[in-house]
């Protein structure tokens, strides 16, 4: 649910006949997930005004009945790379007989893209938006980083604006072909008049600090890359220890990043730095499957005390889905999460890798993001697996939404 619609909706709605409430907040409800069986919700100016069980929700100017239907925030996706043109779906089937994933066809969609025009990364773009909310998406994250010269970039971060306020400028997502052997030119590049270009229009900064991908980046340039972006005003993101244990994990953790993403490949020192710390873990399942990958070991993280999120990474390289149900399903399965906690961090979670308050949980002032399952629980999102359950709750009367997670 967007902002600007529910705003647009005066009055207020009592949404009941909600089997369960995951509500986020456990002084609601039971658990982590504050789960309020038989639930009520009531929304006003695009808020939830009240949340408790439904024989002691207030009266509202409407009613909306659920049959029983869960009820969720609405998912997080907290890393995403929607601004491309192209295709890469021969490199999906080369890997699939073998061919390891290292990063080196993003260069193939940073071609595709800086041919497209305007309106067809904007048609692209806006489609996919469309498929994650049809799937319960209600906040997005958006990078750049398919563009990598200062014009391409700043109109990438332009595109992703329309569509969300998460926007981050990933100018450092590989060395691009016409700065190959320069990577300290492109480097200068990337933190000087790229930044500048593109810092009025991101909220966040990332790299991808990988030094066992020969296009990517080692740990002192994505220090230098960080750092600038930190004194832009920019907020800290980082693609870390994705192919390998390098030193992404314990930069973000240093320099204070709200999340280090992928972690595929931790050391014990990497846990033990990651513990305790703000810094938040967001695992992308889906790029294990496509890249045909050993998964993260979430467990291990959990039990370690430390926050995870888990996103979709959706791009067209390693991973093309844009569905958070189907990262909870490979979660679940793959990665040793339980249900709840694959809920939880798909949730409050990506509200926590985005450093956000008012979106990831349904207490009082939270935004009236609300996902309706087709299902009586959220152990559905991984028991009926590839199932279409989730969908974003739409309070009449319904139009289309602007922006996504504004
Ligand atoms: O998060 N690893 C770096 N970037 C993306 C993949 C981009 C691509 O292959 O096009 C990722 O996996
Ligand atoms: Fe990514």
């Amino acid at each position: 649910m967007s902002q600007d619609q529910v705003s647009r909706d005066r009055g207020s709605t009592l949404v009941s006949g909600i089997g369960e409430l995951v509500t986020n907040d456990p002084s609601l409800g039971a658990g982590v997930l504050g789960v309020v069986p038989d639930g009520a919700v009531v929304v006003a100016d695009g808020r939830v005004a009240w949340v408790g069980a439904a024989s002691a929700a207030p009266d509202a100017d409407r009613r909306i009945d659920l049959g029983g239907r869960a009820v969720l925030p609405g998912f997080v996706d907290s890393h995403s790379h929607l601004v491309f043109a192209g295709d890469r779906a021969g490199e999906f089937e080369a890997r699939m007989s073998g061919t390891p994933y290292d990063g080196g066809g993003i260069a193939s969609t940073v071609q595709a893209t800086r041919e497209a025009s305007d309106d067809d990364l904007r048609a692209r773009l806006r489609t996919l938006v469309a498929e994650m909310r049809a799937q319960g998406t209600t906040t997005v994250e958006i990078k750049s980083g398919y563009g990598l010269t200062v014009e391409q970039e700043a109109r990438a971060l332009r595109l992703a604006g329309e569509v969300t306020v998460e926007t981050t400028f990933l100018g450092a997502h590989v060395v691009p072909p016409e700065y190959a052997g320069r990577t300290e030119d492109y480097l200068a590049l990337v933190t000087g008049p790229m930044l500048a270009a593109c810092a009025p229009y991101a909220r966040w900064i990332d790299v991808f600090c990988e030094p066992a991908s020969p296009h990517a980046f080692d740990g002192a340039a994505s220090r230098a890359v960080l750092e600038a972006g930190r004194d832009a005003g920019l907020g800290l993101r980082v693609h870390a220890n994705q192919l390998s244990a390098g030193p992404g994990v314990q930069l973000a953790v240093e320099l204070g990043a709200a999340s280090a993403d992928h972690c595929t490949h931790l050391s014990p020192a990497d846990v033990d730095a990651l513990t305790g710390g703000a810094t938040v873990v967001t695992l992308l399942p889906g790029v294990e499957f496509s890249t045909r990958s050993p998964y993260p070991d979430a467990r291990r993280l959990l039990d370690a005390g430390v926050t995870v999120a888990l996103a979709s990474d959706c791009n067209p390289g390693s991973c093309f889905t844009s569905s958070i149900p189907f990262c909870i399903a490979l979660a679940v399965r793959e990665m040793g999460m339980t249900p709840a906690e694959a809920a939880w961090a798909a949730t409050a979670g990506g509200a926590a890798a985005l450093r956000r308050t008012d979106i990831g949980h349904l207490g009082v002032g939270a935004r009236a993001d609300l996902l309706v399952l087709d299902a009586p629980s959220h152990r559905h999102l991984a028991y009926r697996p590839g199932i279409p359950l989730a969908r974003p709750l739409v309070l009449p009367p319904a139009s289309a939404p602007r922006r996504i997670g504004t």
